[in-house]
């Protein structure tokens, strides 16, 4: 099976108006979008999904970040997409994140104590796989 990675637009990227621009960028490295939908965020998902930074302290206010509106959750196919993504992305913090990728070229610190860094990709084959059957649940 070909690769899968899971890509949050976040809601400070679907409010800014960004969501359109992101797949954009996805779709011109090469990789195939396979699933786009637009969803609320429960805190069920959120603290499953985030389960490794519980206790830590943005956490909290990342979890009321992610609740604050909509995400875009994409499944994105191509080979080595896991790590192209992640290199689209940039840097997590947006300050620190090279020009010509997502975050370098569209995000910025806020001031606020949660990073809002406009996207998330899976870490891994074996994240990727869970975060995808989080998004998207088969019945
Ligand atoms: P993400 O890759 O989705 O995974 C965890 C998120 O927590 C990260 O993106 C940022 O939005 C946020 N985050 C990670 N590290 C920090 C930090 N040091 N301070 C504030 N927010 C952070």
């Amino acid at each position: 099976a070909p690769e899968r990675t899971l890509v949050l637009v976040k809601p400070d990227g679907v409010r800014r108006g960004l969501s359109g621009e992101i797949l954009r960028r996805i779709e011109a490295k090469g990789y195939t979008l396979t699933a786009v939908e637009l969803k609320n965020a429960t805190p069920d998902v959120l603290a499953q999904h985030y389960a490794e930074h519980e206790g830590k302290p943005f956490y909290a206010p990342l979890v009321e970040f992610m609740l604050s509106g909509p995400v875009l959750a994409v499944v994105a196919e191509g080979q080595g997409v896991i790590a192209g993504f992640r290199s689209l992305a940039g840097a997590t913090d947006p300050t620190a994140a090279a020009p010509g990728t997502i975050r370098g070229d569209l995000g910025r610190d806020w001031g606020l104590k949660v990073q809002q860094n406009l996207v998330h990709g899976s870490d891994s084959p074996e994240s990727a796989e869970r975060e995808i059957g989080l998004w998207f649940p088969q019945p």
